[in-house]
């Protein structure tokens, strides 16, 4: 394969140094004015002014992708995504645009148990051809790598066919890891006794997932309608000393104390935290685990309370940011309209929200050595996008300015005319 030279970006956003970032780093991209990117393989070789690319060896033989007048990142890492659902909720939508509650919708039949249903029923085929879909539209907005979670099968048989969709898509074109989230909510099964069905995770469908290494996270969803503090310490013991990794969804409906727990537990993030608060607050911003900060959630059930992102950053935190893209609650997957959200709504910078969504989103997979920046031995990674400064990312929203996707060091998209007809 011949050398690759991304040419002549008017910005190429490097995002070298720390990772994670942590508070003012956040706001530190390290740009390149007028920079050029090597790819040799799948890996970045050098990256650097365009003068000085041009003259390197490897250059010389590369073939060449104009990026005159635009701007290069780092591929968007979405670190957060319930990516295997078998559709929309448009009842659900509805029913919230007429004035219901999510809880309240829940109840009456719709919310994640009538995804649960309609995805037990669905071939494992299906599943991913829909999956295959949204991976296709994700590059297509510059991501790269995505986080997914199981969560929507509730018994062996669903949450493992979930994980399987995952294993099977992966790289196709994008990266997928697969996070496991049979603690999404207790299964319908065990209404009134989710005592049994944590015994059961714990015992074991946990065991099974790590033995055939189908998830490398385990994510609980701590809260009204999920699980208690208590189950959530459980699963999560259990699941820490399976040797997964750990995730928490955290005060998105109401304050349970999940975040503390999680940093306790060195979790690696915790995800929502609409509903934090005080001492959490700073527990959080100085310990290791991620505040990973979901604006889509929000937006799209019509709530102006998003997540304490200001006060996070100022403390200290390590902020991502990601999509949670599923069909309840954040229906996007489009990093931009993130970036854009993080800065109208929750007043982060511009430039706070590149790195939330690059490298932290790495930090938060326990990926960045090999991804979220844009440094030599790493992964060839990246977006063009159509636009000179990288603040107008955030500033136009709802639209893609994405040009072009690299992974690995190969276009995936604009895809190839046979890819797009499949
Ligand atoms: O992250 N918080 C729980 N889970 C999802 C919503 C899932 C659904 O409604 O289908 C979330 O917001
Ligand atoms: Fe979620």
């Amino acid at each position: 394969m011949r050398p690759l030279l991304i040419r002549g970006a008017r910005q190429v956003l490097t995002l070298r140094g720390p990772a994670p970032r942590r508070g003012a780093q956040l706001n530190e991209l390290e740009i390149i004015q007028d920079g050029s990117v090597l790819v040799v393989g799948d890996r970045i070789h050098s990256v650097g002014s365009s003068r000085r690319m041009e003259n390197l060896k490897e250059a010389r033989s590369a073939e060449v992708i104009d990026a005159s007048g635009r701007v290069v990142l780092p591929g968007f890492v979405d670190s957060h995504t319930h990516l295997v659902f078998p559709a929309a909720r448009l009842d659900d939508f509805e029913r919230r645009i007429d004035g219901a509650g999510y809880q309240e919708i829940a109840q009456q039949g719709g919310g994640i148990y009538s995804t649960v249903r309609a995805l037990r029923q669905m071939s494992p085929r299906r599943l991913e051809m829909i999956a295959l879909r949204w991976l296709r539209l994700f590059a297509s907005c510059g991501t790269t790598t995505v986080e997914g979670k199981s969560g929507y099968g509730l018994n062996p048989a669903a949450e493992l066919k979930i994980l399987r969709v995952m294993k099977k898509i992966n790289g196709w074109p994008i990266q997928v890891i697969p996070t496991f989230l049979g603690a999404h909510v207790p299964a319908p099964e065990f209404e009134g006794a989710p005592e049994e069905y944590v015994d059961r995770l714990v015992e074991e469908l946990l065991p099974v997932v790590r033995r055939r290494r189908l998830a490398e996270f385990c994510d609980v969803f701590c809260d009204v309608g999920a699980f208690t503090l208590d189950q959530t310490r459980r699963i999560l013991l259990a699941a820490r000393a399976l040797g997964l990794s750990l995730k928490v969804h955290a005060e998105q409906w109401t304050r349970r104390g999940a975040t503390r727990l999680a940093v306790e537990l060195g979790a690696v993030s915790v995800d929502h935290l609409e509903k934090l608060e005080g001492e959490d607050l700073r527990i959080l911003a100085e310990s290791n685990t991620i505040a990973t900060l979901l604006p889509g959630s929000v937006f799209h059930l019509g709530s102006d309370q998003y997540a304490p992102a200001r006060r996070l950053i100022q403390q200290g935190a390590a902020v991502a940011l990601a999509t949670d893209f599923n069909p309840g609650t954040s229906p996007t997957l489009n990093m931009q309209m993130i970036l854009a959200l993080a800065c109208t709504q929750m007043k982060m910078t511009p430039a706070e929200a590149i790195s939330a969504a690059t490298i932290n989103g790495a930090a938060a997979l326990r990926r960045a050595p090999e991804i979220g920046s844009l440094e030599p031995g790493k992964y060839a990674d990246l977006a063009i996008l159509e636009v000179g400064d990288y603040r107008e990312i955030a500033y136009y929203f709802g639209m893609n300015l994405v040009r072009m996707t690299l992974r690995r060091g190969q276009v995936v998209w604009p895809a190839a005319a046979e890819e797009t007809e499949r």
